[in-house]
């Protein structure tokens, strides 16, 4: 039987095409077993995505994983002897949600060695490629992670204080930035260059000439010398367009150090590719080498979504997606957006629609439950959103949030019965919330033993019936909880609405976005970009 491309399924053609590119460029294909002893990824926990590894006991009782991740296994196996190590692989990866197990495959490569800036170059270019296998309109962002930890020793934070304000780095998060610097005491001159650094998104050519008035010392400006290399190595005259700086691009500051990158493609929500120099892991193993590599994401892969290209998008015009939370909050975030030039007649009539369009300013708003923006928005369906800070405390999304409103102020808190004590930890306090997460997250930093109650809505009953000893939930006024002789505790966190958008959009709807978000902050008073 003749073999025929048709007969292979669209994930089988990708990975066909991904490991002979990678064999033409001189990788070799690593094959490792399914199993290795569990200690190799404990020790290693915050070089892996999120999710729980499978553990099982193998003969002699020892504790063994099925193979969360194929990197760590290379770095383990690979011999340190100077020689330059050019391998891919193509395995099968496994991680439980703690419900579901998940099975995934995964392909990428690792070259590990004397890493130099031509061979830095190939990797990338070997990255740009395996997205162009997927599509023709694809974005790889790069950034340096040594730029960054130099302008971040600068502070001298400890490794709490640091990983937050990476955090808000990675979310494009300025008004959290500014929140963290003052809470930090971090002198202005800090706070302005780190808020520059995390909002710098564009050319190479652009970031560079920024970036140059952002560095502050020998170990920035080593980083920068390097990224100017990398751009005459890279020769970016022909995929200029797809290769840009961007610095909310980060990853664990204790793994990487170099150079790292990320791939997204148009229509596919998340990122597809993720990779970077890894250095500091080889040190943690005792080995000498230099290493860099990335993965390719193929469960992300569903073929993109290119229906509104050619002849139907001459037709249609670009529009930006919004989703907005039904209710006062919705309502209160439109008038700003219409005021800002993005009005919609139709949303102001009377009606039970949900979705309204508005051609003239490329608009087309969605009303969601406010819990449901960031699900929206996440997944790409509506390219920017409008969700309370509570929602993205308790949900975590993948999504950058672009701007503070200054809208729908409120703070969350313990509430409890007029004279009620939270006494100590000799007694499981019960704690009636909409908000799981944020009240687990403030109860484990105070190392007290809690007994979460889920509940949808009217929480302040729970301790008038007894069903809860204290609430964690929304205070605007306070008039919901002195009606019911109920009174705040502890404050938990300050909370207001924030714009946030879908990362691959933030890249294919740049222009767009960042016009909204610049007419915005202009109405609601914030400067963006600062
Ligand atoms: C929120 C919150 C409180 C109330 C607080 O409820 O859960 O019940 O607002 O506001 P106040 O301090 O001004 O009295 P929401 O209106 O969202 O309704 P829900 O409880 O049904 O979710």
């Amino acid at each position: 039987m003749e073999y025929s491309k048709d007969m292979l399924r669209y994930e089988e053609q990708i990975i066909m095409q991904l490991r002979k590119l990678y064999s033409e460029h001189g990788y070799s294909q690593y094959r490792m077993s399914r199993f290795e002893e569990y200690e190799l990824y404990a020790a290693n926990k915050a070089f892996l995505p999120p999710g729980e590894i499978l553990t099982f006991s193998g003969s002699g009782g020892k504790l063994l994983a099925l193979r969360p991740d194929v990197t760590l296994s290379i770095v383990k196996n690979v011999k340190d002897d100077g020689e330059l190590k050019k391998l891919y692989y193509n395995e099968n990866v496994y991680r439980t949600d703690g419900t579901d197990i998940k099975e995934q495959m995964q392909v990428g490569l690792e070259c590990i060695g004397d890493i130099d800036t031509g061979q830095t170059g190939e990797v990338i270019r070997l990255a740009l490629k395996s997205l162009e296998i997927v599509s023709g309109d694809v974005r790889l962002d790069i950034s340096h992670m040594g730029f960054l930890g130099g302008l971040i020793k600068t502070a001298n934070m400890t490794v709490i204080q640091e990983k937050k304000l990476i955090d808000c780095i990675s979310e494009k998060n300025t008004s959290g930035l500014k929140t963290l610097c003052d809470e930090y005491e971090l002198d202005k001159e800090f706070s302005d260059r780190i808020t520059k650094l995390s909002v710098l998104y564009g050319s190479y050519d652009d970031v560079i000439k920024k970036l140059r008035e952002i560095s502050v010392n020998d170990e920035t400006d080593a980083a920068l010398r390097e990224l100017e290399e990398l751009n005459k190595s890279l020769n970016l005259k022909k995929p200029k367009k797809a290769v840009f700086i961007d610095f909310s691009v980060v990853n664990d500051i204790s793994y990487y150090s170099g150079v790292i990158f990320q791939g997204y493609i148009k229509g596919i929500p998340a990122r597809v590719l993720s990779g970077g120099r890894y250095d500091e892991l080889l040190r943690k193993f005792g080995k000498k080498s230099g290493a860099i590599g990335f993965a390719v994401y193929l469960d992300k892969l569903d073929k993109p979504d290119t229906t509104d290209e050619g002849v139907e998008a001459e037709k249609e015009p670009e529009m930006l997606n919004i989703a907005l939370p039904k209710g006062r909050l919705g309502e209160k975030a439109f008038k700003i957006l219409e005021t800002s030039g993005y009005g919609c007649h139709e949303l102001n009539e009377e009606s039970r629609k949900l979705v309204f369009e508005n051609r003239k300013n490329k608009v087309r708003y969605f009303w969601v439950k406010p819990s449901d923006v960031t699900r929206y928005v996440e997944r790409g369906v509506a390219d920017i959103g409008i969700a309370g800070k509570d929602i993205l405390l308790e949900y975590s999304p993948d999504v950058y949030e672009l701007l503070d409103l200054g809208i729908g102020k409120c703070r969350i808190c313990v509430a409890a019965e007029m004279g009620f004590t939270q006494g100590g930890n000799e007694k499981i306090l019960r704690v009636a919330t909409k908000f799981p997460k944020i009240a687990r997250d403030f109860y484990r930093k105070q190392g007290r033993d809690i007994d979460v109650i889920e509940l949808n809505g009217s929480v302040e009953l729970a301790p008038l019936l007894g069903l809860s000893d204290v609430i964690v939930d929304i205070v605007e006024t306070g008039q919901t909880l002195s009606e019911n002789k109920l009174e705040p505790v502890e404050s938990i966190t300050d909370i207001s609405a924030r714009l946030i958008s879908n990362k691959t959009s933030y890249k294919f709807k740049h222009g767009m976005i960042n016009k909204l978000c610049k007419a915005v902050s202009k109405e609601t008073e914030e400067h963006f970009n600062r």
